[in-house]
């Protein structure tokens, strides 16, 4: 007798500082497995030994003088260690993965704020991501201020990016939104102003919309190389 496995659902969790993501990602991971799916929640950069390493490093700040191409050299060398010890192993096994960020956070931060060469992007994200692009990203959009708001209520301290100032955050809110409207198969905008219940709400329905009703993927995923 044969055992189907068949390959686990893909979510990334998108947008600024203080936008949700972490609260949502862990409610629907909640949700997924009441009904019924195994699902592994991970964060990004980190979410394996040596990614959580280098996470420490550009967090603190050590990466940045040497400039946003070396930043989003660091948070794909991350993402690689994650993919390759985290995120594959557990949709091969038929698992869900949900990310809080991936690789959409290098194109908004590293991409459009630090003024990266496109190309020079794709090239990074194609040979650090492969196949294994999600199926589903939710961008969780709020004002810049109420999100630096946020960020600044839950940690006296300020992290990396935290730190600039509210020009960076807006743009980097636009960055996210033009990303959901250059892939609208894959990306969905969740208004994330409201309150934790309905955010949720809004997700798991986006979610057994295009996934959990749907047995097939997307038709851009599928034409994906
Ligand atoms: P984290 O504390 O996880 O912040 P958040 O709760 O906002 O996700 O810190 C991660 C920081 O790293 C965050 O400011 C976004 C930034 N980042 C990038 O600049 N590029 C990336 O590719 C990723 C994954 C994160």
């Amino acid at each position: 007798m044969t055992i189907q496995i068949t390959r686990g659902r893909f979510i990334t969790l998108e947008g600024g500082e203080g936008a949700g993501k972490s609260t949502q990602a862990a409610r629907l991971e909640s949700r997924l497995r009441a009904r019924g799916f195994e699902a592994v929640l991970t964060r990004e950069p980190g979410g394996s030994p040596l990614a959580e390493q280098i996470r420490s490093a550009i967090l603190s700040g050590a990466i940045a003088p040497l400039g946003p191409a070396a930043e989003a050299v660091m948070f794909s060398a991350a993402r690689i260690d994650h993919l390759r010890h985290t995120i594959r192993p557990a949709l091969d096994s038929g698992k869900w993965v949900i990310c809080d960020r991936f690789s959409d956070s290098t194109r908004a931060y590293q991409g459009a704020l630090g003024n990266l060469d496109p190309q020079f992007l794709r090239e990074l994200e194609r040979v650090t991501v492969g196949p294994t692009r999600p199926d589903l990203t939710i961008v969780i959009d709020v004002p810049a201020e109420l999100g630096l708001a946020r960020a600044r209520a839950r940690s006296a301290f300020a992290d990396r990016f935290e730190a600039e100032g509210l020009a960076f955050h807006e743009a980097l809110r636009n960055a996210f939104l033009d990303i959901a409207v250059d892939e609208p198969r894959r990306c969905a905008v969740v208004d994330g102003a409201g309150d934790a219940d309905a955010v949720s709400d809004t997700i798991w329905r986006i979610v057994c919309e295009r996934l959990v009703e749907s047995p097939e993927p997307s038709p851009e995923k599928k034409a994906a190389p």
